[in-house]
């Protein structure tokens, strides 16, 4: 199988001397294209730390993150955004909905910042929004849907552009146990059919064994991967 994302001993230290935290200690992972994995630890761990670091939403004390074949240290900040923003799809369990925006201009906006027309735009956003089952709330204000229903527009957002790999922070921690169930068959769904690798953190002992592999982080560290 073809590796989507590794890392080398990917380490990350808040603040600065007497005050400096290691967050994420030499870590090692390979994951490889159409698994889904669990991050599973406790609060504090290092969870949200290690997602970003891999999405590369931040950057590293040390060690590198490699995204097909690529040490993504090497890549201008341009190039990064674009990777950033044709290959990964973002579902974290603060929406990051503009909540007086309809939820279809919500849906689009990865589509507008890569320059998409907006009749292209519509037509997509329309599709994904099916794929969630909200195309009748397209029209609707963000800040007019109920819990489960933004975590669907943000999977939806999460799919506009055909992502290869879809990072999850807690993507069912604040929905009900019915809900949840739905965004996490639709999440395994799309890993089946469209091969899309699934990374998410969860501290739901059910949503982490449906992952194919499991990476415990104790303090930073790599505790144990199964
Ligand atoms: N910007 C920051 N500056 C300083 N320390 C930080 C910063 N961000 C995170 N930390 C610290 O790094 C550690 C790991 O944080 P992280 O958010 O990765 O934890 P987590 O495993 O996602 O926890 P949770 O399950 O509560 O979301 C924590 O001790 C946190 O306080
Ligand atoms: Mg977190």
């Amino acid at each position: 199988m073809t590796s989507i994302i590794k890392t080398n001993s990917l380490t990350k230290i808040y603040g600065k001397k007497s005050s400096a935290f290691t967050a994420l200690d030499n870590i090692n992972l390979d994951i490889k294209q159409g698994e889904s994995i669990a991050v599973v630890g406790k609060s504090g761990s290092g969870k949200s730390t290690l997602m970003h670091l891999l999405a590369l939403l931040d950057s590293p004390s040390s060690g590198s993150v490699i995204i097909n074949n690529v040490d993504s240290h090497k890549l201008s900040i341009k190039k990064m955004d674009l990777l950033r923003n044709q290959n990964f799809g973002f579902v974290f369990q603060q929406f990051f909905l503009s909540p007086h925006e309809s939820v279809l201009d919500n849906v689009v906006l990865p589509l507008k910042i890569a320059g998409i027309s907006r009749s292209e735009r519509k037509k997509r956003g329309l599709e994904v929004l099916e794929a969630v089952d909200l195309a009748d709330k397209s029209k609707d204000k963000a800040v007019n849907l109920s819990g489960g229903q933004k975590q669907r527009a943000c999977i939806a957002r999460a799919l506009i552009n055909n992502p290869t790999i879809i990072f999850a922070d807690e993507p069912t921690g604040n929905l009900d146990s019915i809900t949840g169930q739905m965004i996490e068959n639709l999440l395994f769904q799309l890993n089946k059919d469209k091969n899309i690798t699934l990374l998410i953190v969860t501290h739901d002992d059910d949503l982490a064994n449906r992952c194919q592999r499991q990476i415990y982080i104790k303090d930073g560290s790599l505790i144990k991967e199964q």
